[in-house]
């Protein structure tokens, strides 16, 4: 929402941004479960947990939170804010990105401070809608181009499946969101709906449909884009995903028509073309690459 459906210059919310960066720091909820103190640099704390932010960022991020659900903000501030408060959070975190388990000794940046930034917002005249409706309920929308980036999943079957769920890697952003302090469980304290038996979505099922033998999440990837109403599917994928390069082949060939594919090299930030389309069958090698696939089901 804080991009998708901005109406305002980004000095329209210097103001709001001000204002958040000067509140008092406070011992709050966050503080208690996700802040950590300096230990000489060992992240890990006496209760035995390690932690993603330091006490100073997490007494910020308690003050601050606070603060957002004070004000009467509209829908959109309320998005900006929020989404300031966690690109913030993100710069000072200790963590390899995700919140399934935080660093042993403290990261470089997370002995900075936490400091709001307006984020990169345009202008857009669109009446762009935004939804978090399951994707099966709006697939059938009047657009022209679905874009889909599903969870992969994992075809490591050695790493736990609750390993590789999305809501449990985020639970925290989730939580800053909703302000609701969750129940928690584990060592990295996540929020209790990023559970196993909660949480998960069928692109990352780890199992196979019995009377196919072929892997539930690919199936599901097949239903979704046949149902999808729009004529061209952009479809993103990884190598590591639970569906082999065989599999989503498949997918592709009973959907519609592969116009095209690029590779993409995260390392490098560059994009690949394919020369053609179905090269990508034998690019899949390790380590893993993100795929982005057109699809015309015309
Ligand atoms: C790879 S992430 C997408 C990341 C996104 N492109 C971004 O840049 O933030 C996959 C997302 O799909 C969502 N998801 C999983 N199953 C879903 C479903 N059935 N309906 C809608 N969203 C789903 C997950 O919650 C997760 O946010």
């Amino acid at each position: 929402m804080c991009y998708l459906q901005n109406q305002y210059p980004e000095s329209r919310y210097a103001k709001l941004i001000r204002r958040l960066n000067e509140v008092s720091p406070k011992d709050g909820w966050f503080t208690e479960h996700y802040g950590g103190d300096r230990n000489g640099g060992s992240a890990l704390q006496p209760s035995g947990l390690k932690k993603p932010w330091q006490i100073h960022n997490t007494r910020k991020l308690d003050g601050i939170r606070h603060e957002i659900d004070r004000l009467a903000l509209s829908p959109l501030e309320r998005a900006v804010a929020l989404s300031s408060l966690i690109l913030a959070l993100d710069r000072v975190d200790n963590t390899i990105g995700h919140f399934v388990f935080y660093l042993n000794t403290w990261s470089a940046r997370s002995y900075n401070d936490l400091v709001l930034e307006v984020p990169k917002v345009f202008v857009t005249d669109r009446p762009n809608e935004v939804t978090r409706k399951d994707v099966f309920d709006i697939c059938g929308a009047d657009v022209d181009l679905a874009y889909f980036d599903p969870p992969y999943g994992s075809n490591n079957e050695k790493m736990p499946p609750s390993h590789v769920r999305y809501a449990s890697y985020y639970h925290l952003w989730t939580t800053v969101c909703l302000n609701d302090c969750p129940d928690l469980f584990g060592k990295a304290k996540r929020c209790c709906d990023s559970s196993d038996r909660i949480a998960g979505s069928v692109f990352e099922e780890f199992k196979s449909n019995e009377r196919s033998g072929r892997f539930l999440a690919v199936e599901a990837l097949e239903r979704l884009i046949k149902a999808t109403s729009a004529r061209w599917v952009i479809l993103s994928y990884s190598s590591g995903g639970r569906g082999t390069a065989e599999d989503i082949n498949r997918v592709l060939t009973e959907c519609g028509t592969l116009v095209d594919v690029v590779k993409l090299d995260y390392q490098r930030n560059v994009m690949a073309g394919m020369k053609w389309t179905h090269e990508w069958l034998c690019k899949t090698e390790s380590p893993h690459h993100e795929f982005l696939f057109l699809i015309d089901k015309s």
